[in-house]
Protein backbone atom coordinates (compact mmCIF):
# COMPACT_ATOMS: atom_id res chain seq x y z
CA UNK A 1 0.00 0.00 0.00
CA UNK A 2 1.41 3.13 -0.89
CA UNK A 3 -0.12 6.43 1.29
CA UNK A 4 1.68 9.50 -0.93
CA UNK A 5 -1.22 11.81 -1.11
CA UNK A 6 -3.41 10.20 1.59
CA UNK A 7 -1.92 13.10 4.42
CA UNK A 8 -1.35 16.84 4.79
CA UNK A 9 -0.28 18.93 7.79
CA UNK A 10 -2.85 19.44 10.15
CA UNK A 11 -1.05 21.08 13.29
CA UNK A 12 1.97 21.97 14.56
CA UNK A 13 2.95 21.66 19.13
CA UNK A 14 5.27 24.60 19.89
CA UNK A 15 6.74 24.68 23.70
CA UNK A 16 7.30 28.27 24.66
CA UNK A 17 7.06 30.87 27.69
CA UNK A 18 6.17 33.58 25.86
CA UNK A 19 2.90 33.45 26.03
CA UNK A 20 2.42 37.59 25.87
CA UNK A 21 4.65 38.05 22.72
CA UNK A 22 3.23 35.33 20.63
CA UNK A 23 -0.07 36.52 21.27
CA UNK A 24 0.97 39.86 19.48
CA UNK A 25 2.71 37.81 17.21
CA UNK A 26 0.03 35.41 16.05
CA UNK A 27 -3.02 37.14 16.23
CA UNK A 28 -1.93 40.63 15.82
CA UNK A 29 0.37 40.30 13.58
CA UNK A 30 0.17 37.37 11.25
CA UNK A 31 -3.55 37.75 12.04
CA UNK A 32 -4.69 34.37 13.16
CA UNK A 33 -7.50 33.74 15.07
CA UNK A 34 -6.53 33.32 18.97
CA UNK A 35 -8.31 31.11 21.30
CA UNK A 36 -7.23 31.92 24.74
CA UNK A 37 -10.15 29.82 26.50
CA UNK A 38 -8.41 26.83 27.38
CA UNK A 39 -6.19 27.18 30.50
CA UNK A 40 -2.72 27.21 29.98
CA UNK A 41 -2.41 27.16 26.26
CA UNK A 42 -2.76 28.73 23.88
CA UNK A 43 -4.51 28.17 20.29
CA UNK A 44 -4.42 29.97 16.93
CA UNK A 45 -6.54 28.92 14.17
CA UNK A 46 -6.41 29.43 10.67
CA UNK A 47 -9.98 28.54 9.38
CA UNK A 48 -12.79 25.92 10.61
CA UNK A 49 -10.25 23.77 12.66
CA UNK A 50 -10.41 24.04 16.04
CA UNK A 51 -6.67 24.33 16.29
CA UNK A 52 -3.82 24.55 13.90
CA UNK A 53 -1.15 26.17 16.32
CA UNK A 54 -0.94 24.67 20.15
CA UNK A 55 1.28 26.45 22.01
CA UNK A 56 2.30 24.80 25.40
CA UNK A 57 4.45 26.54 28.42
CA UNK A 58 7.99 24.94 28.31
CA UNK A 59 11.47 25.73 27.93
CA UNK A 60 12.19 24.88 24.52
CA UNK A 61 11.60 27.59 22.59
CA UNK A 62 11.32 25.15 19.75
CA UNK A 63 8.17 23.09 17.62
CA UNK A 64 7.89 19.60 19.41
CA UNK A 65 5.32 17.76 17.28
CA UNK A 66 3.95 17.69 13.78
CA UNK A 67 0.56 17.15 13.34
CA UNK A 68 -0.46 14.73 9.81
CA UNK A 69 -3.96 14.63 8.88
CA UNK A 70 -4.41 11.22 7.19
CA UNK A 71 -7.54 10.38 5.07
CA UNK A 72 -8.75 7.08 6.15
CA UNK A 73 -8.06 4.63 8.99
CA UNK A 74 -6.65 2.25 6.26
CA UNK A 75 -3.86 4.70 6.14
CA UNK A 76 -4.00 5.34 9.67
CA UNK A 77 -2.77 1.37 10.18
CA UNK A 78 -0.55 1.51 7.62
CA UNK A 79 1.57 3.66 8.99
CA UNK A 80 1.35 1.85 12.52
CA UNK A 81 2.22 -1.12 11.16
CA UNK A 82 5.26 -0.23 9.50
CA UNK A 83 6.47 1.53 12.49
CA UNK A 84 5.79 -1.17 15.02
CA UNK A 85 6.84 -3.35 12.17
CA UNK A 86 10.30 -1.66 12.35
CA UNK A 87 10.26 -2.45 16.28
CA UNK A 88 9.63 1.19 16.69
CA UNK A 89 6.71 1.98 19.60
CA UNK A 90 3.80 4.52 19.23
CA UNK A 91 2.06 6.10 22.02
CA UNK A 92 -1.72 6.64 22.23
CA UNK A 93 -2.34 10.47 22.57
CA UNK A 94 -4.31 10.83 25.65
CA UNK A 95 -8.31 12.25 25.01
CA UNK A 96 -6.87 15.58 26.71
CA UNK A 97 -4.34 15.57 24.46
CA UNK A 98 -6.29 15.36 21.55
CA UNK A 99 -9.04 17.68 22.91
CA UNK A 100 -6.30 19.99 22.70
CA UNK A 101 -4.58 19.52 19.45
CA UNK A 102 -9.05 20.15 18.04
CA UNK A 103 -8.98 16.00 16.99
CA UNK A 104 -10.72 13.09 18.07
CA UNK A 105 -8.43 10.63 18.61
CA UNK A 106 -3.98 10.82 18.05
CA UNK A 107 -1.01 8.11 17.97
CA UNK A 108 2.47 9.28 18.27
CA UNK A 109 5.52 8.64 16.72
CA UNK A 110 8.84 9.58 17.41
CA UNK A 111 10.98 11.47 14.70
CA UNK A 112 14.24 12.53 13.86
CA UNK A 113 16.14 14.72 15.90
CA UNK A 114 13.31 14.77 18.31
CA UNK A 115 10.60 16.25 16.37
CA UNK A 116 7.38 13.84 17.69
CA UNK A 117 5.48 13.19 14.39
CA UNK A 118 1.69 12.71 15.54
CA UNK A 119 -1.34 11.25 13.22
CA UNK A 120 -4.52 11.55 12.95
CA UNK A 121 -7.55 11.25 10.87
CA UNK A 122 -10.24 13.19 12.32
CA UNK A 123 -10.28 16.98 12.96
CA UNK A 124 -12.73 18.83 15.17
CA UNK A 125 -14.61 22.43 13.61
CA UNK A 126 -14.98 25.05 16.11
CA UNK A 127 -18.08 26.27 16.71
CA UNK A 128 -17.21 29.85 15.51
CA UNK A 129 -15.93 30.46 12.27
CA UNK A 130 -12.20 31.90 12.45
CA UNK A 131 -12.11 35.74 13.32
CA UNK A 132 -8.96 36.42 10.89
CA UNK A 133 -7.12 39.97 9.84
CA UNK A 134 -6.39 38.05 6.80
CA UNK A 135 -9.18 38.65 5.06
CA UNK A 136 -8.91 36.43 2.11
CA UNK A 137 -8.13 33.66 4.38
CA UNK A 138 -5.28 30.90 4.53
CA UNK A 139 -4.79 28.17 2.06
CA UNK A 140 -4.93 24.89 3.97
CA UNK A 141 -7.54 22.48 2.82
CA UNK A 142 -6.23 18.59 1.08
CA UNK A 143 -2.84 19.85 0.66
CA UNK A 144 -2.34 21.03 3.97
CA UNK A 145 -1.45 24.02 6.31
CA UNK A 146 2.08 24.42 4.90
CA UNK A 147 4.89 23.14 5.78
CA UNK A 148 8.05 23.03 7.96
CA UNK A 149 12.05 23.76 7.34
CA UNK A 150 13.95 21.13 9.39
CA UNK A 151 18.49 21.11 9.76
CA UNK A 152 20.05 18.03 9.96
CA UNK A 153 23.38 16.70 10.45
CA UNK A 154 22.51 13.20 8.58
CA UNK A 155 19.92 14.29 6.03
CA UNK A 156 19.57 11.50 3.88
CA UNK A 157 18.38 9.78 6.75
CA UNK A 158 15.98 12.01 7.90
CA UNK A 159 14.65 11.97 3.87
CA UNK A 160 14.81 7.71 4.84
CA UNK A 161 12.48 8.18 7.88
CA UNK A 162 9.74 10.29 5.72
CA UNK A 163 9.99 7.98 2.91
CA UNK A 164 9.92 5.14 4.97
CA UNK A 165 7.13 5.71 6.88
CA UNK A 166 4.95 8.46 5.03
CA UNK A 167 6.08 7.62 1.20
CA UNK A 168 7.34 10.70 0.80
CA UNK A 169 8.64 11.69 -2.55
CA UNK A 170 11.83 14.28 -3.38
CA UNK A 171 10.47 17.47 -5.14
CA UNK A 172 13.64 19.43 -6.10
CA UNK A 173 17.13 20.30 -4.11
CA UNK A 174 18.67 23.90 -3.60
CA UNK A 175 22.36 24.56 -3.15
CA UNK A 176 22.34 27.99 -1.34
CA UNK A 177 25.74 29.43 0.45
CA UNK A 178 24.85 31.24 3.72
CA UNK A 179 27.19 33.38 5.50
CA UNK A 180 30.00 31.17 3.47
CA UNK A 181 28.60 28.36 4.34
CA UNK A 182 27.49 25.56 1.65
CA UNK A 183 24.03 24.05 2.32
CA UNK A 184 21.88 21.64 0.23
CA UNK A 185 18.09 21.59 0.76
CA UNK A 186 15.99 18.21 0.50
CA UNK A 187 12.53 19.47 -0.27
CA UNK A 188 9.69 16.29 0.12
CA UNK A 189 6.22 16.02 -0.84
CA UNK A 190 3.49 13.87 0.82
CA UNK A 191 0.53 14.92 -1.58
CA UNK A 192 0.79 17.80 -4.44
CA UNK A 193 2.00 20.66 -2.12
CA UNK A 194 5.55 20.91 -3.89
CA UNK A 195 7.18 20.59 -0.17
CA UNK A 196 5.26 19.69 3.46
CA UNK A 197 8.95 19.16 4.91
CA UNK A 198 12.58 20.56 3.73
CA UNK A 199 15.58 18.98 5.33
CA UNK A 200 18.89 21.33 5.02
CA UNK A 201 22.21 20.32 5.80
CA UNK A 202 25.79 22.01 5.55
CA UNK A 203 27.48 20.14 2.61
CA UNK A 204 29.22 17.12 4.18
CA UNK A 205 29.93 18.60 7.59
CA UNK A 206 28.09 16.91 9.98
CA UNK A 207 26.95 20.32 12.02
CA UNK A 208 23.73 21.31 12.58
CA UNK A 209 24.32 25.54 12.80
CA UNK A 210 20.43 25.82 14.23
CA UNK A 211 19.49 25.69 17.98
CA UNK A 212 15.97 24.68 17.07
CA UNK A 213 14.52 21.39 15.56
CA UNK A 214 12.43 23.18 12.46
CA UNK A 215 14.71 26.29 11.78
CA UNK A 216 11.07 27.85 9.91
CA UNK A 217 7.17 26.86 9.33
CA UNK A 218 5.54 27.90 6.67
CA UNK A 219 1.59 29.15 6.45
CA UNK A 220 -0.19 30.50 3.11
CA UNK A 221 -2.45 33.55 2.02
CA UNK A 222 -4.84 33.20 -0.89
CA UNK A 223 -4.56 36.74 -1.44
CA UNK A 224 -1.29 38.76 -2.13
CA UNK A 225 -3.00 41.73 -0.37
CA UNK A 226 -3.03 39.86 2.89
CA UNK A 227 1.00 38.86 2.47
CA UNK A 228 2.17 42.48 2.18
CA UNK A 229 -0.76 43.59 5.04
CA UNK A 230 0.98 41.12 7.44
CA UNK A 231 4.05 42.19 6.67
CA UNK A 232 3.73 45.52 7.73
CA UNK A 233 2.33 44.64 10.62
CA UNK A 234 4.95 42.08 11.67
CA UNK A 235 7.16 45.41 11.12
CA UNK A 236 4.99 48.08 12.82
CA UNK A 237 4.47 45.76 15.96
CA UNK A 238 8.30 45.70 16.13
CA UNK A 239 8.53 42.20 15.64
CA UNK A 240 11.79 41.14 13.91
CA UNK A 241 12.19 40.16 10.12
CA UNK A 242 14.90 38.07 8.93
CA UNK A 243 14.28 37.85 5.15
CA UNK A 244 12.23 40.60 3.51
CA UNK A 245 9.55 39.76 0.59
CA UNK A 246 11.02 37.84 -2.37
CA UNK A 247 10.22 34.35 -4.41
CA UNK A 248 11.85 30.95 -4.20
CA UNK A 249 13.70 29.21 -7.28
CA UNK A 250 11.91 26.28 -6.88
CA UNK A 251 8.23 26.68 -5.92
CA UNK A 252 7.85 29.96 -6.73
CA UNK A 253 6.29 30.85 -3.58
CA UNK A 254 6.20 34.18 -2.73
CA UNK A 255 7.26 35.49 0.94
CA UNK A 256 8.67 36.51 3.81
CA UNK A 257 10.41 35.25 7.19
CA UNK A 258 9.46 37.07 9.96
CA UNK A 259 11.30 35.92 13.23
CA UNK A 260 9.14 34.41 16.25
CA UNK A 261 8.98 35.15 20.16
CA UNK A 262 10.77 31.76 20.20
CA UNK A 263 13.48 32.62 17.80
CA UNK A 264 12.51 30.01 15.28
CA UNK A 265 11.13 31.62 11.74
CA UNK A 266 7.60 32.47 10.41
CA UNK A 267 6.91 32.15 6.45
CA UNK A 268 4.12 33.74 5.35
CA UNK A 269 3.90 32.67 1.46
CA UNK A 270 1.13 33.61 -1.46
CA UNK A 271 0.81 31.32 -4.62
CA UNK A 272 3.90 28.28 -4.87
CA UNK A 273 3.31 26.18 -7.62
CA UNK A 274 1.27 22.88 -7.29
CA UNK A 275 3.07 19.58 -8.19
CA UNK A 276 1.74 17.86 -11.60
CA UNK A 277 2.89 14.40 -10.52
CA UNK A 278 2.78 13.36 -13.91
CA UNK A 279 5.14 15.40 -15.15
CA UNK A 280 7.23 16.35 -12.43
CA UNK A 281 10.75 15.46 -12.67
CA UNK A 282 13.46 16.41 -9.66
CA UNK A 283 16.09 18.93 -10.30
CA UNK A 284 18.70 21.35 -8.66
CA UNK A 285 17.88 24.90 -8.16
CA UNK A 286 21.09 27.68 -7.31
CA UNK A 287 19.73 29.82 -4.68
CA UNK A 288 16.94 29.64 -2.60
CA UNK A 289 15.39 32.92 -4.74
CA UNK A 290 14.63 34.47 -7.93
CA UNK A 291 14.80 38.08 -6.67
CA UNK A 292 14.24 39.35 -2.83
CA UNK A 293 14.45 37.58 0.38
CA UNK A 294 17.15 40.12 1.55
CA UNK A 295 18.19 39.81 5.07
CA UNK A 296 16.99 43.06 7.14
CA UNK A 297 18.52 43.14 10.28
CA UNK A 298 20.59 40.16 11.25
CA UNK A 299 23.44 41.35 13.13
CA UNK A 300 27.59 39.84 12.80
CA UNK A 301 26.45 38.94 16.51
CA UNK A 302 23.18 36.59 15.69
CA UNK A 303 25.87 35.01 12.79
CA UNK A 304 28.76 34.02 15.54
CA UNK A 305 25.79 32.67 17.75
CA UNK A 306 24.76 30.16 14.72
CA UNK A 307 28.51 28.66 14.25
CA UNK A 308 28.88 28.29 17.96
CA UNK A 309 25.51 26.21 18.22
CA UNK A 310 27.11 24.37 15.06
CA UNK A 311 30.66 23.97 16.91
CA UNK A 312 28.73 22.36 19.52
CA UNK A 313 26.22 20.18 17.75
CA UNK A 314 29.46 18.47 16.53
CA UNK A 315 29.60 17.06 20.14
CA UNK A 316 25.89 16.29 20.25
CA UNK A 317 24.30 12.85 18.71
CA UNK A 318 21.12 13.50 16.69
CA UNK A 319 18.71 11.21 16.72
CA UNK A 320 17.66 10.02 13.87
CA UNK A 321 15.26 7.00 14.35
CA UNK A 322 17.88 4.49 12.67
CA UNK A 323 15.08 1.57 12.66
CA UNK A 324 12.75 4.13 10.42
CA UNK A 325 15.71 5.51 8.23
CA UNK A 326 17.25 2.53 6.71
CA UNK A 327 20.43 3.39 5.32
CA UNK A 328 19.10 6.58 4.48
CA UNK A 329 18.32 7.95 1.19
CA UNK A 330 21.69 9.01 -0.90
CA UNK A 331 21.03 12.37 -3.07
CA UNK A 332 19.50 11.88 -6.51
FE1 LIG B 1 9.81 27.64 3.38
Amino acid sequence: MNIFGQLRLGYLVVETERFSDWRRFGRDAIGMHLDDTVPCVMRFRLDDNACRFLLQRGPSEDVTAIGWQVDDHATFDEILARVTGHGVRVAEGTSEEAALRGVERLVRLPGPNGLSQEIFTSPCAAAEPPALAVRGGFVTGEYGMGHVALTAKDPHRVRGYYETVFDARLSDYIDETISGVKFKIRFLRVNSRHHSVAIAAVNRLPINPIRTRVQHLNIQVADLNDLTRSYQRVKALGFDMALGVGQHTNDRELSYYAVTPSGFEWEVGWNPIVVDESTWEPTTYQGISIWGHTPEGQSIIDKLAQFKVGALSLAHREDVVPALAGAGIPDN
